[in-house]
Parts: structure tokens; C-alpha cells; sequence
């Protein structure tokens, strides 16, 4: 089974992609960690890809096709995946569409993750993370169980991103608006969106997905 998570930034798809990885065997292949881990390396891809990630905007689709494409491809035969993030433009989608028939493969679910933009800009303002594992904890919704400690690994050092400051999500808000809500409107006409309530405790957006995805695994 193959999803896509749909949601403006901050509305929880990399929360619940890892939730849906540990529950359904599915892979989590999420655009911006990948950007990120390229940017951190300072490969070409990265050197390209930061400025664009440091302000807020998209980086260019033939960039990120090439680099989601190549993550994909490793998984060939694996269970399933989750693409968290991607695609984000129409160009993405139809270049993902094209990669799926020469595959073989095809998405079961288009999740939108629906949350207010109010709600947006605290959420990513409050978000940490690991930086051995990293778990994603918020500073409003979710803490460690042991304040500085990782629930999940037991380490004792998180990080924040750079692009999770007010200005930032404001313009990232405008260009989901823009650039990748339309495409929900794409995969209705596929007949695969689910739209679920992302304005809700995180159990209960999984419980959500749980109901979409309990019958078909
Ligand atoms: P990316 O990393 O994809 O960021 P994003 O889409 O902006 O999404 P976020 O990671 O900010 O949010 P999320 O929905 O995963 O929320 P999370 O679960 O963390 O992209 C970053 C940049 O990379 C882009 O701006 C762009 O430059 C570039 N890029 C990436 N993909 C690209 C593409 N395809 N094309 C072009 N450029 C691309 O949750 C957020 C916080 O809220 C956390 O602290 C969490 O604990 C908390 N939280 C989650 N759910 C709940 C809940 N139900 N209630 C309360 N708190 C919650």
C-alpha cells in the first residue's frame, strides 16, 4: 500500500508518517528530511537546495523529482510507502504519476491532514526534535515523557529547524496555498483523497487514519 500525506506545514505528516511506519510497515519517505540531510552534507543538491529551504519557498521540481525519485526506487518491493511532503506542485504530481505507471505502482490514499493556519504557526514555532532519532516533541503538545529525554532513544540532545520561525511559516503558508492545495482537488479526480480532521489530538488523528487504513492493510 502506497500513501501520500497532504497538509500545509506543521499540520502533523511527518508526525503521523512515523506513527503510520511503525503500525503498518510502511516507509516514510519524506521530501524535506531528505533536502535537509543534503543540505547538512553540503552535497550539490544541497548547496541548491538551501537558500530556497532557509526562505520559506519551494525548491525547483526538477531538483526534488530527481532526489525523491532516487529514495523510491530503493524501495522497490518494500511493503509500501508514505510520501510525507511530495509531491507539492502539479509538476511533481504529474512526474510522480509517470514514474508510478513505468513502475508498475500506483498511491491507495491521498491523506489531507486539515488544521486551521492559526493553529500553524504555533505548532511549528513550539516543534523540537531529536537529533539522534529524530522524534519530533512540541513545546505546547508534546513534551518528553522525562523533560530532556528522548522517549524514543534516550538521548539528551534536540535541535530545532532554521525555517521554523514566524516569518518563515507565513510565507511557507502562502506557497501551500498557492502551489500544493490545488492538487487535492488533482487526486479527488483520482478518487483517492480522504480529508481527516488534523485539528485534534495527535492520538486522534491517528485514530483517524487508523479507521482509512484498518481495512485495506
Ligand atoms: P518539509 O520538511 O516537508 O516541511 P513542511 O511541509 O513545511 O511540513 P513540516 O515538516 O513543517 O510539518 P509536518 O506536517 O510534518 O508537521 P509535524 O508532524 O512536524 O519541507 C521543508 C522545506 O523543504 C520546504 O519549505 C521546501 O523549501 C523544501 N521542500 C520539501 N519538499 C519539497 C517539495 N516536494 N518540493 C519543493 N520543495 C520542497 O508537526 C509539527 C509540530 O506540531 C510538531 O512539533 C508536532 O509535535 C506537533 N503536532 C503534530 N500533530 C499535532 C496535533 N495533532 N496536535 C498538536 N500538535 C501536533
Amino acid at each position: 500500500m502506497n500513501l501520500i500525506l497532504l497538509g500545509p506545514p506543521g499540520a502533523g505528516k511527518g508526525t503521523q508518517a512515523k506513527l503510520i511506519e511503525d503500525r503498518f510497515g510502511l516507509k516514510q519517505l519524506s521530501s524535506g528530511d531528505m533536502l535537509r540531510s543534503a543540505v547538512e552534507m553540503q552535497t550539490p543538491v544541497g548547496q541548491k537546495a538551501k537558500s530556497y529551504m532557509d526562505q520559506g519557498a519551494l525548491v525547483p521540481d526538477d531538483i526534488v523529482v530527481d532526489v525523491v525519485f532516487e529514495h523510491l526506487a530503493g524501495f522497490k518491493g518494500a511493503t509500501g510507502f508514505i510520501l510525507d511532503g511530495f509531491p507539492r506542485t502539479a509538476d511533481q504530481a504529474a512526474a510522480l504519476d509517470r514514474w508510478l505507471s513505468e513502475h508498475q505502482s500506483l498511491i491507495d490514499h491521498v491523506i489531507v491532514i486539515a488544521v486551521p493556519d492559526d493553529l500553524l504557526v504555533k505548532r511549528i514555532s513550539g516543534r523540537f526534535s531529536c537529533v539522534n532519532c529524530g522524534q519530533v516533541y512540541n513545546d505546547y503538545f508534546k513534551l518528553p515523557s522525562v523533560e530532556g529525554v528522548c522517549d524514543n532513544c534516550g538521548s539528551k540532545e534536540f535541535k530545532r529547524r532554521k525555517d521554523d520561525n514566524p516569518e518563515t511559516v507565513k510565507h511557507r503558508l502562502t506557497v501551500y496555498h498557492g502551489d500544493t492545495a490545488p492538487l487535492i482537488g488533482y487526486y479527488a479526480g483520482q478518487g483517492k483523497v480522504t480529508s481527516i480532521d488534523g485539528n485534534a489530538p495527535i492520538e486522534q488523528v491517528t485514530g483517524q487514519i487508523d479507521a482509512l487504513l484498518g481495512t485495506t492493510v
